[in-house]
């Protein structure tokens, strides 16, 4: 009975009736594009350029260096490209390119997610218990975490938050589901055939927390999946036994424009799949996501224990408009072309690297 209703609750529309008749409700946001950098102030801070490029969401104070704990982008951030003003956090992850057989590459671009105005980006959603109830302790100034593995190459726990679903066709559809529940359209690897309707890529993260450290030394240890591992709902380990709030980013990849003849003049034929993530990772278990906290004050905690829901939160948060939101933009640390046809993919991280 809960997973079906989960179903519903992760489509575009958002349900708001569960089969315990409360109201389930999740916060659910366009944030659109920052900027495409090869910086990561996480993993490789100081760095620039960084090893493989992102695309980096959320507050304009975004930089090479962000000192753990320290450095508060609510203080330092003057704008965001996220629907709430009061969240100036950053969200990156990795980009998705197309591999021609001549060597070439070509970033894929995003497409807006279905209701929501945005310039490309991500949704990200932060997902209270399922029970609609239960209260959660929100991320608190400082905290960061990093969930998935840019060196994977094959299918591990460390990528249990990471899936893609094949759209079969136009709006998105099949519409809505779990990340990974759907046998036929999704994937924890790249799909290996074309999506008419584009690829859809989800990255949750963990939501039981030790309670004690905003990071640690490999940005995931102070975090723990609870299990079930997706909906805020499951058992936390007793190594880390504070609830927060499930973390997911949902990023629309338009590959439509390869799916033709582009298909087969990719570097992997007509026997594989032609994309590859700004890493060199053509398997897709790769995929990871990065989160920097920055909501002003108690915003966070106010909204989620208010039950805010979708992108609206009337009375508790501000909502700027779509249009404020996508003007905050910053330049590029690592100048460098990330969209033409490039020779190689920005930091030369070929397929296999
Ligand atoms: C990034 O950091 C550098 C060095 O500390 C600083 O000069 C610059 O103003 C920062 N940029 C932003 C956007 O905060
Ligand atoms: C490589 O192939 C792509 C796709 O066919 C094409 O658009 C691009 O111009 C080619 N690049 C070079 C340098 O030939
Ligand atoms: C959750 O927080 C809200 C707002 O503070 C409060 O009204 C509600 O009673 C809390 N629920 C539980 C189960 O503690
Ligand atoms: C791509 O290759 C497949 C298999 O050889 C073929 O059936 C299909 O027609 C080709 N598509 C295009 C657009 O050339």
């Amino acid at each position: 009975m809960i997973r079906s209703t989960l179903f519903t609750l992760l489509s575009v529309i958002l349900s708001h009736a569960t089969a315990q008749g409360t109201s389930a409700k999740m916060m659910r946001f366009a944030c659109s594009q920052l900027v495409l950098d090869r910086i990561d102030p996480l993993v490789q801070p100081g760095i620039a350029p960084s090893a493989h490029l992102h695309q980096i969401v959320g507050g304009n104070s975004f930089n090479t260096t962000m000192p753990p704990v320290s450095y508060d982008p609510s203080l330092e951030s003057t704008c965001t490209t996220c629907t709430f003003s009061q969240d100036l956090s950053n969200y990156w992850t990795a980009n998705l390119y197309y591999r021609a057989a001549n060597g070439s590459y070509k970033r894929v671009e995003q497409f807006p997610n279905g209701n929501l105005v945005q310039r490309g980006g991500m949704t990200v959603y932060y997902i209270p218990p399922y029970d609609g109830v239960s209260n959660v302790t929100a991320f608190k100034p400082g905290f960061r975490m990093l969930t998935g593995d840019s060196m994977l190459r094959t299918h591990t726990s460390q990528a249990q938050g990471i899936c893609h679903r094949c759209f079969a066709g136009a709006d998105f559809q099949p519409f809505g589901g779990a990340p990974c529940v759907d046998k036929l359209y999704d994937s924890p690897n790249l799909p290996t055939k074309p999506c008419p309707g584009g690829i859809r890529s989800t990255i949750y993260f963990p939501t039981c927390w030790d309670g004690a450290n905003l990071d640690s030394p490999d940005h995931r240890a102070h975090m723990a999946y609870p299990t079930p591992s997706f909906e805020a709902g499951g058992a936390c380990p007793t190594t880390h036994p504070v609830k927060m709030p499930q973390l997911m980013f949902e990023i629309m990849w338009d590959t439509r424009p390869f799916n033709g003849a582009l298909w087969n003049a990719s570097a992997a034929g007509n026997s594989g799949q032609p994309f590859v993530y700004s890493m060199g990772d053509a398997t897709g278990y790769g995929q990871h996501g990065d989160y920097l906290f920055g909501w002003k004050g108690d915003a966070l905690q106010r909204a989620l224990d208010a039950r805010c829901d979708n992108n609206k939160c009337d009375g508790v948060l501000e909502r700027q408009s779509d249009e404020e939101a996508m003007k905050c933009a910053i330049g590029q640390k690592v100048g460098e072309d990330v969209g033409g046809w490039l020779e190689e993919l920005p930091g030369g991280g070929g397929v296999g690297k």
